[in-house]
């Protein structure tokens, strides 16, 4: 029995965080594993991924219940059929309830493409753009009921160039998703971060302080 943290990991899209997050977890001594994808979204083209990686896969399409509610009761049943210690999400574009948030507080991570609290929801690339800012990013935090607004766990800040579109602003800030969030799913596995009082609680290094703070393109 291995005592590495099982992680569901929720997707809408292409999935190439997921993907991120299974590269790490096949490193030796990675304290979480994947052990199912779960998406919305049945054309999502991360399920392909995720099948062809040989790990377990679920959708639930959100357009067959009547409520939020009743798609959520359905996604929290299918975590624990997956016995999901945490749960993952990759590019989920689905806003979620407070009672879905409280039962998985603390154990329910979201990567946002920027650098919060600057640019929640949605276009945030565009947004960086429009506003000129030189510097932007993503960020790793636990999930609460207010939107993009959880306590933060890791952050990667990526330039603004001069001539950059939001698709090459995109792809840049991307590069650092897929290496923040592999780390601080790492950090809440080993349960070396955690939400304590509405915060975020990390016990790091000296090594892993410097990475969170600045993790390198
Ligand atoms: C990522 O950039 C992620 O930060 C963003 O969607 C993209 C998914 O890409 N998430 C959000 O906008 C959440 N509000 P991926 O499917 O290739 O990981």
């Amino acid at each position: 029995m291995s005592g590495r943290k099982k992680v569901a990991v929720l997707i809408s899209g292409r999935g190439s965080n997921m993907e991120a997050l299974i590269k790490a977890a096949r490193a030796a001594g990675c304290p979480f594993e994947i052990t199912a994808v779960i998406s919305n979204n049945p054309g999502a083209g991360g399920l392909k991924t995720a099948r062809e990686e040989g790990i377990a896969t679920a959708v639930i399409d959100h357009r067959e219940f009547e409520t939020r509610e009743a798609f959520e009761e359905v996604l929290y049943e299918t975590l624990l059929v997956f016995a999901a210690d945490l749960v993952a999400c990759a590019g989920f574009m689905r806003i979620m309830t407070e009672g879905f948030t409280r039962r998985l507080e603390g154990r329910m991570l979201n990567i946002h493409p920027s650098l919060l609290p600057a640019y929640k929801g949605l276009h945030t690339h565009e947004r960086a753009l429009r506003d000129g800012v030189r510097l932007h990013g993503c960020t790793v935090h636990f999930v609460t009921a207010d939107l993009d607004g959880g306590p933060i766990i890791i952050q990667g800040a990526a330039p603004v160039l001069s001539g950059d579109t939001a698709d090459t602003l995109a792809a840049r800030v991307l590069r650092v998703e897929h290496k923040i969030f592999p780390r601080a799913l790492a950090l809440v596995a080993s349960g070396r971060a955690r939400l304590e009082n509405g915060r975020t609680v990390i016990e790091a290094d000296a090594d892993e302080a410097a990475f969170i703070t600045s993790p390198s393109l």
